[in-house]
């Protein structure tokens, strides 16, 4: 690993190898290098990432500092997640209501016939690409429930995510793919919000209905924040759950000691969820915009830039938790991040916590055992999971 100098990139923040060369390296930047300097493939922009737990939790609680509503990859900016206090919390207040935990209870039984239904002919055929089959469905069908829209639309959704997420670009065919997936993605955002236009509905049931009711200062939200804000909860709110469930599944396959205990120990299945995503997050890191010169562990660093939280890397920091490279099902406490901290923390958390549990419930008590069958298709990005999860499946 190179010196910290000015202009020589510590490590690739956009680094692709493979997950266990990748935790090798944030092992090694937690001791010599906590806050390494990379460059963005794209851009060639310079970029500081924070490796160390403390040092993440410290920026994700100062959002004066280290803000996000300057930061935006699209036309328009989309909240809550690029937005900054006094705006942030009205949105937030206004979105909590969905996703409090009787709001979420009420619907575990639509996740649970959603998790039936891409099952069972799985668990029939004994075989079976388990990402392309269920963890890629699921949570774009539960989320498209969960905000009012038909399910079917989950493949148009998921194919224009899977071509918008992040990636290094390497050929103008790539560009043109991702520009109309975008415009894809908008576009649906778009008719959501018009629709509710046209045939308003009840904003105590109806997510993109409550968006237009909300107000921001006292005036009405800013329609094109509305869109944005719809835009991102329909990326947001199925692309890391697919990316969580695949990690679970691509573990459980891989410990057949771990799938037997939890095959007989259900109870235990919550807290292994938390503990195989603190081991391997999806989310790997998520970025801020610093606003006035900072420090950090020594290093200076000047407003105007961006920095990123690697919250994988947080997950592993031994200054919190003990034997952080091991997978202890039971871990306690466990307060990873793999869900972030402070005030962007995800507001989506309990739907997916309920899907994962609802999902890899069924998968553990309806088999005997499951395991790869070929090799795992690794997702194309930055961030952690799999495209391609073959696998024999021994019914119950
Ligand atoms: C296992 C699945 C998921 C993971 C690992 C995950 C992870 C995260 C992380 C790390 C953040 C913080 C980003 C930051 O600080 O920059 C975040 C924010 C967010 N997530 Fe999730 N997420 C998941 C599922 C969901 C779901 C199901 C939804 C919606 C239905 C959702 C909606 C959001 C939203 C709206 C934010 C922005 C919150 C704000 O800025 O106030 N997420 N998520």
């Amino acid at each position: 690993m190179a010196e910290t100098e000015a202009g020589a990139a510590d490590w690739d923040f956009q680094d692709v190898r493979d997950t266990d060369a990748r935790y090798d390296s944030y092992k090694v930047l937690r001791r010599r290098c906590p806050v390494p300097l990379s460059f963005d493939g794209n851009t060639g922009a310079p970029v500081r990432s924070v490796m160390r737990y403390r040092d993440a939790q410290d920026v994700l609680r100062d959002p004066a500092t280290f803000a996000n509503s300057k930061r935006t990859r699209m036309h328009i900016r989309r909240p809550p997640l690029e937005s900054d206090p006094p705006e942030h919390p009205q949105i937030r207040r206004a979105l909590q209501p969905f996703w409090t935990p009787p709001a979420v209870k009420a619907f575990e039984p639509t996740s649970r016939r959603l998790v039936r239904e891409l099952l069972d002919p799985l668990i029939a055929a004994g075989e079976g690409d388990l990402a392309a089959g269920f963890s890629r469905p699921l949570p774009a069908q539960v989320l498209l429930t969960f905000m009012g829209q038909p399910a079917e639309d989950w493949a148009y959704i998921k194919r224009h995510s899977d071509d918008v997420r992040p990636i290094i670009f390497t050929s103008q065919a790539q560009r043109d793919l991702y520009a109309n997936a975008d415009a894809e993605m908008w576009d649906y955002s778009r008719r959501m919000v018009e629709d509710r236009e046209a045939n308003p509905r009840d904003p105590k049931t109806d997510i993109v209905a409550c968006l237009l009711s909300t107000e921001i200062d006292g005036a009405p939200m800013d329609r094109d924040l509305v869109l944005g804000t719809v835009r991102l909860i329909i990326a947001a709110g199925h692309d890391s759950t697919t990316q969580a469930l695949n990690i679970c599944i691509h573990h459980l396959a891989t410990r057949p000691d771990h799938q037997d205990h939890l095959r007989r120990n259900p109870e235990a299945i919550r807290a292994a969820i938390e503990e195989i995503l603190r081991y391997r997050s999806p989310v790997t890191t998520m970025p801020r915009h610093v606003n006035t010169d900072v420090e950090i562990a020594g290093t200076a660093i000047a407003a105007g830039s961006i920095l990123h939280v690697c919250f994988a890397s947080a997950n592993h920091d031994p200054e919190i938790f003990d034997r952080p490279d091991e997978c202890i099902l039971d871990r306690k406490p466990n307060p990873h991040m793999v869900f972030g901290q402070g005030i962007h923390g995800c507001l989506g958390a309990p739907l997916a916590r309920q899907e994962m549990l609802v999902g890899l419930s069924s998968l553990l008590q309806r088999t005997k055992g499951f395991g790869l069958s070929g090799e795992p298709g690794r997702m194309k990005g930055h961030h952690l999971g799999y495209d391609a999860l073959p696998m024999w499946i021994e019914p119950a």
